[in-house]
């Protein structure tokens, strides 16, 4: 579903995906996570796209899912709809073929944090704090925070940040390993344009085959890949003449 409230720019093989809704720190409402969704099927099709940026519009990341939108939601409602679309959606961005960086512009709280740990690596500008406060509300960081987080930088830290709720800054997240790289706020575009164009000039293929096999391919990934290798081997050409011919195949093992 096209919204104002998520962009996507495509230049030179490599997409910005922004989030826009500087108003209310880019908190992630309904809309967002279809506008996510729809953007996601672009770019899972975009052969051209060989990696993505993710970054928000004014002082914000991302401050989180919208407290007021999922409050007003019925218990199985919150379950059925909220959390599993976000799973689902974060997911997908995880599993984008091409890399993502999360360019963190601002406040990366909450569900904003938990889609930046979606993405194969983060820069952050230098002024950003970084949190996950949902305790603080009483509920849980329930979009991937309570796995994501501790596998990225162990149990103990991601204890921490996640029973405090408490902000942490840009140059501890990165001593953390949550971060790559801190930049200086008027830089971080340009840093993550420049290391973008240095991954775009590479292989694509063989940069995405890294990205599954570091991310551990599922089996449909594998199957895809395999499906791919076994049509163009001679043996599959022998076995479709065979079949055109109406003969038995002579297989060559190659
Ligand atoms: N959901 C919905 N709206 C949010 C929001 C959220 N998670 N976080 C901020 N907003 C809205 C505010 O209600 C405010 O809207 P208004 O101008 O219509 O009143 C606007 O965004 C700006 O926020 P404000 O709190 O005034 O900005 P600030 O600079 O004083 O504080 C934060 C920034 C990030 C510290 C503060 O907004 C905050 O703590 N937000 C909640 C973060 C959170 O708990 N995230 C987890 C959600 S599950």
């Amino acid at each position: 579903m096209p919204t104002e409230l998520v962009h996507l720019t495509i230049t030179d093989s490599i997409a910005t995906v922004t989030l826009n809704r500087p108003d209310k720190l880019n908190a992630l409402n309904g809309e967002m996570l279809a506008g996510l969704d729809a953007i996601a099927d672009e770019l899972d099709r975009a052969n051209d796209v060989r990696v993505v940026l993710l970054t928000g519009t004014g002082k914000a990341f991302c401050v989180g899912a919208d407290i007021f939108e999922w409050s007003s939601l019925a218990p199985l409602e919150m379950g059925r709809r909220w959390i599993r679309d976000g799973h689902r959606i974060f997911e997908r961005y995880a599993r984008l073929p091409q890399p993502l960086i999360a360019v963190l512009n601002g406040y990366t709280f909450g569900g904003g944090l938990e889609l930046a740990l979606a993405a194969d690596l983060r820069l952050a500008g230098a002024g950003v704090q970084l949190s996950l406060p949902e305790v603080k509300l009483g509920i849980i960081p329930g979009w991937g925070g309570t796995q994501r987080l501790p596998e990225l930088i162990g149990k103990s830290r991601a204890k921490q940040m996640i029973f405090s709720g408490a902000r942490i800054d840009a140059a501890m997240a990165e001593g953390w390993g949550l971060v790559n790289e801190v930049v200086a706020g008027e830089e971080l575009m340009a840093r993550a344009q420049q290391l973008a164009g240095e991954i775009a000039a590479n292989g694509p293929v063989a940069v995405q085959l890294t990205k599954q096999l570091i991310d551990g391919a599922e089996m449909a990934s594998l199957e895809a890949l395999a499906g791919s290798l076994a049509s163009y081997t001679a043996d599959a050409q022998e076995g479709v003449a065979a079949f055109r011919e109406r003969r038995s195949p002579s297989f060559s093992g190659q």
